[in-house]
């Protein structure tokens, strides 16, 4: 503990002395939330994040988080220096959706428009129309049907089926999946229901259907949040990485949590239910991007111009 008091507060004057803004994600340690909502930063959603990075003043954004988050705000603020704890965070739907076969399948579907989650790269999100993430995802779909567009969707196919569902679009969906929502298992949560019956059940979308059908509540993280702080019920069920936990303890503080059963649950993995690439991300890596320049984030500026035009449609559309 007294060590990482003192990188927090070396974290701390780094980032005062550099004017850089730190702006973490829900799914990251305790400690980089905490620093950066002392530090004038932000804890949010991918969303959020994303208007965030672009609206602050200061000219250095240290993104904690993963890959795509940093790039989104490169790709917002190219004047900015984004700079990001450990480079080698990625996500599997990133991964699982190389920017050459996608470009393929786009060409296969001249007629639709491309819907593509946050959690792309930015060479995926150039060859889009419309980049969402999951807290606007099913409005942007309904306002596509309602203008009698068809949309091709990429890359989870969960969230993908979850909106299609929704919103009864015509969508032709990629086979893409987050590692972790993917392991929440239905069978065992219906077991914890029943041992909890006054829970409330709240399901990230990029969880199996299954999973999502027995939700109370189905949202982005921020909407989770919302609901653990608004609800009535004492008991929470959660659906999502348990980082998220710390900040719903943070703003609820009189509320149980309980995490929901992964395929991996067991005695020996208590908390499964955490990203592996948002855990890469730390105190130490803060420290040494700011100090040394490590884990800057570059965006080919011809991409960069082409993916913007997607990522600003979304913040129009959500303005
Ligand atoms: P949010 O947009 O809800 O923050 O989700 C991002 C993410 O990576 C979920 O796994
Ligand atoms: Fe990607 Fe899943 Fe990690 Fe979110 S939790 S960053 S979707 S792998």
């Amino acid at each position: 503990r007294p060590q990482r008091e003192e990188l927090k507060a070396k974290a701390a004057a780094l980032l005062k002395a550099k004017n850089a803004v730190l702006v973490s994600h829900y799914y990251v340690e305790d400690d980089l939330q905490d620093l950066a909502l002392e530090t004038g930063g932000c804890v949010a959603d991918s969303l959020e994040m994303a208007r965030f990075g672009r609206d602050h003043a200061s000219q250095t954004l240290v993104v904690a988080g993963v890959r795509f988050m940093g790039e989104s705000a490169k790709i917002l603020s190219p004047g900015k220096r984004v700079l990001m704890p450990d480079l080698d965070a990625t996500c599997s739907l990133d991964l699982g959706c190389p920017p050459d076969d996608f470009a393929r399948f786009c060409d296969a579907h001249p007629d639709r428009q491309v819907v593509v989650y946050a959690n792309t790269s930015a060479a995926v999100k150039a060859r889009a129309d419309w980049m969402v993430t999951s807290s606007c995802a099913l409005a942007i779909v309904q306002h596509l049907k309602d203008s009698g567009q068809k949309v091709l969707w990429a890359p989870d196919k969960h969230l993908g089926r979850y909106i299609q569902q929704q919103t009864g679009a015509d969508m032709l969906l990629w086979n893409g999946a987050c590692i972790v929502h993917d392991e929440f298992r239905a069978t065992e949560l219906e077991l914890l229901k029943a041992d909890h019956p006054g829970a409330m059940v709240l399901v990230h979308p990029e969880s199996p259907e299954a999973v999502v059908k027995l939700a109370d509540v189905v949202g982005s993280t921020s909407q989770m949040l919302k609901a653990v702080v608004d609800g009535a019920a004492k008991e929470y069920i959660v659906a999502t990485d348990n980082q998220i936990m710390h900040r719903m303890r943070q703003l609820a503080p009189g509320k149980t949590l309980i995490e929901a059963p992964t395929a991996g649950n067991s005695a020996t993995c208590k908390s499964c239910a955490h990203c592996p690439w948002m855990a890469m991300n730390g105190l130490q890596g803060v420290i040494d991007c700011l100090e040394r320049g490590a884990g800057e984030i570059h965006v080919d500026p011809t991409i960069g111009r082409q993916a913007v035009r997607c990522i600003d449609r979304m913040l129009d559309f959500v303005a």
